[in-house]
């Protein structure tokens, strides 16, 4: 981990060459300031002295309004799986657009939409669709406890399901969280399958265990089969819903998602960003009995409203829907998906290499299209065999070294996400791949000089 010789923040070169490369994101910074709260529109995206403004992007670059090129890695926030801009796409969304952007009614490509997402994930007997990922876990919890009845939920630390109440809080609650939210919410240490088994049987108010089955953040803490395999059994014996959590990712681990690789069915899916092709877009997906408490009810000659309500002024949304029509058929037709993942795997392999060359016990891990860079001594095996505690995988690097690595990278032409790591696509290059594993080295030589290692 970081020592605390380095250089403070403040002082830091790295951050004064990012800051006079960038001097149009930060006249434009200044002026966000002023209105958009702490400057930016979404948390991960705030970048000391200020973040990069970005002014086009195609394929796997993006270009800021000072006209730097950066190979990008956060990708839509994992959304682009066909990179920017894909040929497919755009020319679905242009077609759409002179059609329409909103109908007020049921049109043809959300059945399309739906009828791509049956055919490619096992799990999805029935689709519901949202416009975010948040939404979209949210709706499944809401359904999983209107179905059984009960109230609590199981989630395990670090795993990520987007910002509503039931899940962005850590164990103890946090400042704007109901009380009542924090007590039905039962959170367990990642892949702790003994606690999990004995809440199961101890209480039988459990509705659902909600989880990211690659592990928290797209396997920044791994999970693996076998802990999947043993939640589908303890959940599936104790009348509990199993939910996963692939909205970063469904059509990534395989075009069937983590479900298909692993060959676990949950009962409910939550899907989004692949889904839309980078547009807004999402859907609850899974079992048809379960997703039924959002059908009306036919009685006796009469209608009955559907016992959980969904509504949503985008959902499903035409150019979202052509979107995600155009992105579905490039995950089954084409290699897209094994594609990213190969180059991933070719981004890691280069970069790990420069570790090795550098003497440096630092690793570089991930097991599809992402990449997660851990600063401290462990290698991959370490981490998979689960002798890196989690809250050193995820957290465990300082504020001021996820800043100064990012700047870093930035510096030499790479936009890397602050997990710290990132999401490739199926347009990654070879010349990306040298570029990144570049500008890796080059960003460790500057830590290395502000005293980070
Ligand atoms: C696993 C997971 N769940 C839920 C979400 C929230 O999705 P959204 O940002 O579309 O609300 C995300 C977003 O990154 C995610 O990665």
């Amino acid at each position: 981990m970081a020592t605390t010789h380095a250089v403070p923040l403040m002082k830091s070169e790295i951050l004064r060459a990012y800051a006079s490369k960038t001097p149009g994101s930060r006249a434009l910074h200044e002026r966000a300031e002023t209105l958009l709260s702490n400057g930016v529109t979404h948390v991960g995206r705030y970048l000391l002295p200020h973040p990069v403004y970005v002014e086009h992007a195609a394929g796997s670059r993006k270009w800021d309004v000072d006209g730097n090129e950066y190979v990008d890695y956060f990708g839509g926030h994992g959304a682009l799986l066909l990179g920017h801009n894909h040929p497919a796409v755009v020319e679905a969304v242009s077609a759409q657009v002179p059609k329409g952007a909103h109908y007020g009614a049921s049109h043809a490509l959300e059945v399309e939409w739906a009828e791509l997402i049956h055919e490619l994930v096992p799990s999805a007997e029935r689709i519901r669709f949202t416009i975010s990922g948040t939404e979209a876990t949210h709706l499944g919890l809401r359904v999983a406890r209107a179905f059984n009845g009960k109230r609590k939920i199981i989630r395990f630390s670090g795993h990520f399901h987007g910002w509503h109440d039931h899940v962005c809080f850590p164990p103890g609650g946090a400042p704007g969280i109901i009380p009542g939210i924090v007590e039905d919410t039962l959170i367990v240490p990642p892949n702790d399958m003994a606690q999990v088994e004995e809440l199961l049987a101890s209480r039988d108010d459990i509705a659902a265990v909600i989880l990211e089955p690659t592990g928290a953040t797209f396997g920044q803490v791994p999970t693996g089969g076998e802990v999947l395999r043993q939640l589908r059994n303890a959940t599936a014996r104790h009348g509990v819903l199993l939910i996963f959590d692939e909205v970063i990712c469904g059509f990534r681990c395989s075009r069937g998602g983590a479900q298909g690789f692993y060959g676990v069915k949950p009962d409910l899916t939550s899907l989004a960003k692949v889904v839309a092709g980078g547009y807004p877009g999402a859907a609850l997906v899974g079992r048809a009995d379960v997703l039924s408490m959002l059908d009306y009810r036919k009685v006796e000659g009469d209608i009955q409203p559907p016992p959980v309500l969904h509504q949503g002024t985008y959902n499903a949304g035409p150019i979202s829907a052509a979107a995600g029509i155009a992105t579905l058929k490039q995950v089954r037709n084409t290699d897209v998906v094994e594609k990213a993942k190969r180059t991933a795997a070719a981004i890691r392999d280069g970069m790990n290499a420069v570790l090795r060359r550098r003497g440096l016990g630092w690793c570089v891990y991930g097991e599809f299209s992402d990449f997660h860079i851990y600063c401290g001594n462990a290698s991959p095996e370490d981490i998979y065999a689960g002798r890196v505690p989690w809250s050193q995988l995820k957290g465990g690097i300082s504020p001021r070294l996820v800043h100064k690595m990012r700047a870093g990278f930035l510096l030499h032409g790479v936009d890397i996400v602050g997990w710290p790591g990132g999401v490739v696509s199926a347009v990654h290059t070879g010349e990306d791949v040298r570029r990144t594993v570049d500008a890796f080295d080059a960003t460790l030589e500057m830590l290395a000089a502000e005293g980070e290692f």
